[in-house]
């Protein structure tokens, strides 16, 4: 369908480059950039030191291969298919510029990813927490990086809220120990398809939220040989996924 100009226009035709196009089509990242989340590590009950750190874009690829394996029917156990879908869609537009002010952070044990979270910030006081997805179950990675995701967007990038969804009832649980309140619903819908919006303010986080997860928090600074040896990520070698 087309329409006539109210008034008449001198020419009647344009011709754009797609590169003209593309600042139209791509997601800012101005409100995240240069602001990093200062590398911690967690020890797990083996006494290895897990690297939490946050990720490059250009290590998208690396963390687009345990989610595409994951993305298959055959993982349909615990929601880790559809997590893995929804994930592998969010980091390839992370990739591709197509989602706005994204952070991903990534549990790294030597250079193997065992974790990945992700979130995005709506605007400067509202971050939206998007999936946590661990590929190594029973060490708390999970829980661990849902409170790294959340630390950073308090207390590095200085939000007032974050909005999270739960797709599983092992993300529930995450969820409740991190004592969310409800939005009344379906008034708030989380933009992961309409879900319930579960939140915590800045205010919860120092009042309480962070004293209550104090044991997954870990510890800074990161030994540098083991900050760099995370840095030459490789997807993990294995899925240690059933329980
Ligand atoms: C949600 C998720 C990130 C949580 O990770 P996590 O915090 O590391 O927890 P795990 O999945 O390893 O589950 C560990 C819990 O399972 C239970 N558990 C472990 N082994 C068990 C067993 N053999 N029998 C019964 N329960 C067991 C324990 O309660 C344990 O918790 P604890 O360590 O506090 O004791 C992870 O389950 C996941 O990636 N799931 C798929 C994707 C998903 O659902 N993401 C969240 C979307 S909202």
């Amino acid at each position: 369908m087309s329409f006539e100009p109210p008034i008449p226009i001198s020419i009647d035709f344009f011709k754009y480059y797609v590169t003209d196009i593309e600042a139209y089509l791509r997601g800012t990242d101005f409100l995240v950039r240069d602001k990093e989340y200062p590398p911690k590590y967690y020890e797990t009950s083996k006494g290895e030191k897990i690297v939490i750190r946050q990720a490059t874009v250009d290590e998208a690829d690396v963390i687009l291969e345990p989610l595409k394996e994951i993305m298959d029917l055959g993982f349909d156990k615990d929601f880790y298919h559809l997590v893995a879908a929804r994930t592998y869609s969010e980091i390839l537009a992370w990739k591709q510029r197509r989602v706005k002010d994204h952070v991903a952070l990534v549990a790294v044990h030597g250079n193997e990813l065992q974790a990945l979270v992700n979130f995005r910030l709506w605007n400067e006081k509202l971050a939206i927490s998007l999936h946590t997805i661990t590929f190594r179950r029973k060490e708390r990675l999970g829980i661990v990086s849902y409170t790294a995701k959340v630390e950073h967007a308090f207390e590095v990038l200085g939000v007032d809220e974050w909005w999270a969804t739960f797709e599983s009832p092992f993300g529930f649980r995450m969820g409740f120990r991190l004592v969310h309140g409800m939005k009344p619903y379906p008034e708030y819908q989380h933009e992961l398809g309409g879900g319930r919006v579960f939140y915590i303010t800045k205010r919860d986080w120092d009042a309480y939220v962070k004293a209550k997860v104090e044991k997954y928090l870990g510890s800074r600074p990161v030994p540098e040989e083991l900050y760099k040896e995370s840095l030459n990520l490789k997807p993990p070698e294995r899925l240690e996924i059933e329980l």
